[in-house]
C-alpha cells in the first residue's frame, strides 16, 4: 500500500497523465489532467461582510476533556464519589513496620454535597514510638496516580489541599509527597496540627531543577496518627493558565489561544443532555466553592465529573481567550429516552435557563447575578447567543419545546440570539445549529463544500456547531481528514455572511487507553504533553488568515477525481472536485487571504485572477502538506504535518501558481 502511495507521488511529480492507484487510507484516486488549466477567480469588488465569529470552539466533557484534561486538577476521584462501594483510584500505602486500612465512610463527611469521606486507620499501635530503635517506619496513608500519571516537571510548584478531621486534635505531621512509581521522592512537605473538626489544609510542593519530566509518579499522603483520619476533597494543582486558582492547563490553553477562536459553544453536546434528567448538566450544581459542588455522573460518556470546571469556569475560559460564550441550555431531551413534555412539565427547565442567563449576564441586584458576584466575578459577562438544547429531533416535539423557551427568553432578553438545534416552524430561530460528521472521509466532506452556496439567505443564519472529517487514522485526524476539513471550510468561508459560526468537534482527547469516547478529535494529550492534529493546523490557518469581507471566488475547469469512502463509510464512490478555494479581505491590513485546497495526489497548476484590486508582486504563502494522506501528528511527532510560511513572488492581478499534491495553501496578497 505504501509503495503505491509513493508511486502516486512519483507519477504526479513528472506530470503523468493517468494513474489508477489504491492508497493506504482506502481512498482510490483516478487523477485525470483537466482539458484546460483550472482558473480561480476572485472578485474583490463583489464583497459581502464576513461574520467576525466564523471560527470558534465547541467543547463538552468527552474523552476526559476537563477531568484529566483542560481542568488542571491532577487527582482523580478527589471527592471519593466515583464509586459508591470503593475508594477507586486510591490505594493503601504502608511503611514497612505499619498496619492499616482505608475505607469509604458515609457517617463522617464534609457537607451534604460531598457526602462521603475516605477514612484512614493506622493500626500500628499506640506505643510504637517507644520501641523505635532503629526508628520504625510506621506511617500509613493513600496514593493516587492521577489521570494516568501525575506529571512531574522540574522547578515546578504544585498546590496541594485537602479537608481533614481526626478523632482528637492531632499534633503530629501529615506527610505529602509526589513520588516515583518505582521509588524516589520528587517533592514533599509536612502539614501539622490536624484538628478534631473538619478544616481545609493547604501546602506547596516544589520539584528540583534537575528532574527529568515523567508521569510515572503518584501523590501520597501519609499519617502516623493512631486511629482514624478522615479526608475529603484531596486536590493537587500544577501551575495554571494566568495563574487562576482552580484553573486550566497552560499547554492546552496555549494551543487554543493560537487558534484565535472567537466563540466557545458549551457545555455540549451530549454532555448537556445526559442519559437521564438527574445526570444532565445542571448549572446550579456546578457553581460556588468547589467543595460545595456535588459533581455528577457524566452518563453520556460514562465517567464521573467533579464539575470543578463549572459554569463560571467556562465563562472565565471565554474571558481569558476573548471568546464569546455560546451557551447551550438543557431543553428537556435526554439521551436515555426521556423527553419532558412542552407545557407545565417543561416550565422548571425554562426557569433554569432564565436563571442561568441571569447568572451570566445579571448585575448584582439580581439573584443569580449576585450569586456570580459572590462566586468571585462581580462583572456580568457579555452574552449574545443561547442555544436551546442539542441535536433535538422532530420525534421529541422540539417545535413546541423550542417555542416555549423562545417566548419566555425573548420576552425577558429580546437582545439574545436564540439558536435552534433543528429546523422548526413554530417560531423563526435566529440561528439553526447544523452538525455533520463526514464519516466517509473526504468524499462526503468535499461534497458538502458547496452546501451553502445556494442557501436561502432569508432563512435563519447557521451555526455549524459540530463537524469533522473522519477517516483512517484515529485518534486524531490525518492529512486526508484535514484536507476534507479544509475543502469543507472553504465552503463555510465563501458563505460567511450566512454561516456565521463554525466549530470542529470534539476538541480534546486524552490519549490514554480508557480516555477515548470518540474516534477523531482535534487536540490530543496525556499527562505530560499535548499536540495539535493536522486538522488543528487547518483550523489555525483558516482562523488566523481571515478578513472582514468575503470576496466572491469561483473556480473554472474544476478538476475532479473518483473517490471511495474512507474507513468503511457508506458513501458510494463518486467523482468529486479536487480543488477548492475561498477568499477574504482584511481591509485594515490591506491584504487578501486566498485559500486553495488541492486534494489530489498530484501538484496542480492553477491560473489565478484577482479582479477589482491591485495586487503587489510579493506576498506570502503558508502551506500545509505532507507526502501521504495517512501522515499524522502525535505526541512523539507533534509537528510532523504543520504549516510552513515562505515568501511568494510573481503575484499580481493574473498569475499562475502550482499547488503541491495534498496541500492547503493560504496566499497572503498585498492588495489595494
Ligand atoms: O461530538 C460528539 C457528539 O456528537 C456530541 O456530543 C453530540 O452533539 C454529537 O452527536
Amino acid at each position: 500500500m505504501k509503495n503505491s502511495l509513493r508511486l502516486l507521488h512519483k507519477l504526479s511529480g513528472v506530470g503523468c497523465a493517468v494513474a489508477l492507484i489504491t492508497v493506504a487510507s482506502g481512498l482510490r484516486a483516478q487523477p485525470a489532467v483537466p482539458a484546460t488549466t483550472p482558473v480561480i477567480r476572485v472578485n474583490a469588488a463583489a464583497a459581502k461582510a464576513a461574520s467576525p465569529l466564523l471560527y470558534g470552539l465547541m467543547t463538552e466533557e468527552i474523552n476526559y476533556s476537563y477531568e484529566g484534561g483542560l481542568y488542571a486538577e491532577l487527582i482523580i476521584n478527589r471527592s471519593f464519589q466515583h464509586s459508591a462501594q470503593n475508594p477507586d483510584y486510591w490505594t493503601l500505602v504502608k511503611e514497612p513496620d505499619a498496619t492499616g486500612t482505608i475505607t469509604l465512610d458515609r457517617t463522617e463527611h464534609l457537607n451534604a454535597e460531598l457526602p462521603v469521606s475516605l477514612r484512614i486507620d493506622n493500626t500500628t499501635g499506640n506505643n510504637r514510638r517507644s520501641v523505635a530503635s532503629p526508628p520504625q517506619q510506621i506511617r500509613v496513608g493513600v496514593a493516587n496516580a492521577g489521570y494516568w500519571g501525575i506529571p512531574v516537571k522540574p522547578s515546578t510548584t504544585y498546590r496541594a489541599s485537602f479537608y481533614a478531621k481526626t478523632a482528637t486534635n492531632y499534633p503530629g505531621a501529615i506527610s505529602l509527597r509526589i513520588e516515583g512509581n518505582e521509588g524516589g521522592v520528587f517533592a514533599s512537605t509536612l502539614v501539622f496540627n490536624v484538628s478534631g473538626d473538619w478544616k481545609k489544609y493547604e501546602a506547596v510542593l516544589t520539584t528540583d531543577a534537575n528532574i527529568t519530566p515523567t508521569s510515572a509518579a503518584r501523590f501520597v499522603l501519609l499519617t502516623d496518627l493512631p486511629g482514624p483520619l478522615w479526608l475529603s476533597q484531596v486536590s493537587l494543582f500544577p501551575p495554571t493558565w494566568n495563574n487562576r486558582p482552580n484553573g486550566l492547563r497552560p499547554d492546552l490553553m496555549r494551543l487554543l489561544a493560537d487558534l484565535q477562536p472567537k466563540f466557545l459553544r458549551f457545555p455540549g453536546g451530549n454532555y448537556l443532555e445526559g442519559n437521564t434528567l438527574d445526570t444532565r448538566f445542571d448549572f446550579k450544581k456546578t457553581i460556588g466553592p468547589i467543595n460545595e459542588r456535588p459533581g455528577h455522573r457524566n452518563s453520556a460518556w460514562n465517567y464521573f465529573s467533579e464539575d470543578g470546571l463549572g459554569l463560571l469556569e467556562f465563562l472565565t475560559w471565554c474571558e481569558d481567550l476573548k471568546m464569546e460564550p455560546v451557551l447551550a441550555v438543557f431543553a428537556g431531551l435526554t439521551l436515555g429516552g426521556t423527553t419532558v413534555a412542552a407545557g407545565p412539565p417543561l416550565e422548571p427547565y425554562v426557569q433554569d435557563a432564565l436563571d442561568e442567563i441571569e447568572y451570566v449576564t445579571g448585575d448584582s441586584s439580581t439573584k443569580w447575578g449576585a450569586q456570580r458576584a459572590k462566586d468571585g466575578h462581580p462583572a456580568p459577562f457579555k452574552l449574545t447567543y443561547v442555544e436551546i438544547g442539542n441535536e433535538d429531533n422532530a420525534r421529541s416535539n422540539y417545535d413546541a419545546r423550542f417555542a416555549q423557551f423562545y417566548d419566555v427568553i425573548k420576552a425577558k432578553y429580546p437582545q439574545l440570539q436564540l439558536i435552534a438545534t433543528l429546523a422548526v416552524s413554530s417560531r423563526k430561530p435566529d440561528l439553526v445549529d447544523d452538525h455533520q460528521y463526514y464519516n466517509s472521509g473526504q468524499i462526503t466532506a468535499r461534497q458538502a463544500a458547496t452546501r451553502y452556496d445556494t442557501a436561502d439567505r432569508q432563512g435563519p443564519k447557521i451555526l455549524f456547531g459540530e463537524y469533522a472529517t473522519r477517516g483512517a487514522t484515529p485518534p486524531t485526524p490525518d492529512l486526508g481528514n484535514a484536507l476534507g476539513d479544509a475543502a469543507f471550510l472553504t465552503g463555510l468561508e465563501r458563505n460567511a455572511d450566512h454561516v456565521i459560526m463554525s466549530s470542529y468537534a470534539p476538541l480534546f482527547l486524552n490519549l490514554n487507553p480508557g480516555g477515548s469516547n470518540w474516534p477523531t478529535n482535534l487536540i490530543g494529550y496525556n499527562a505530560l504533553g499535548s499536540y495539535g492534529s493536522v486538522s488543528y493546523y487547518v483550523q489555525k490557518m483558516f482562523s488566523t488568515h481571515y478578513g472582514d469581507t468575503i470576496l466572491v471566488t469561483t473556480i473554472e475547469n474544476t478538476p475532479t477525481e473518483n473517490l471511495t469512502a474512507d474507513r468503511g463509510g457508506s458513501a458510494q464512490p463518486a467523482d468529486v472536485p479536487s480543488l477548492f478555494a475561498s477568499a477574504t479581505r482584511d481591509t485594515a491590513k490591506g491584504v487578501i487571504y486566498l485559500k486553495v485546497v488541492n486534494g489530489s495526489g498530484r501538484s496542480q497548476p492553477v491560473n489565478l485572477e484577482i479582479i477589482g484590486a491591485t495586487v503587489a508582486p510579493n506576498g506570502e504563502a503558508t502551506v500545509l502538506t505532507s507526502a501521504n494522506l495517512t501522515d499524522t501528528n502525535s505526541l512523539a511527532e507533534p509537528m510532523k504535518v504543520a504549516p510552513t510560511t515562505e515568501p511568494a513572488t510573481g503575484l499580481g492581478g493574473k498569475f499562475t501558481r502550482t499547488f503541491p499534491a495534498y496541500s492547503t495553501t493560504v496566499l497572503t496578497l498585498q492588495a489595494k
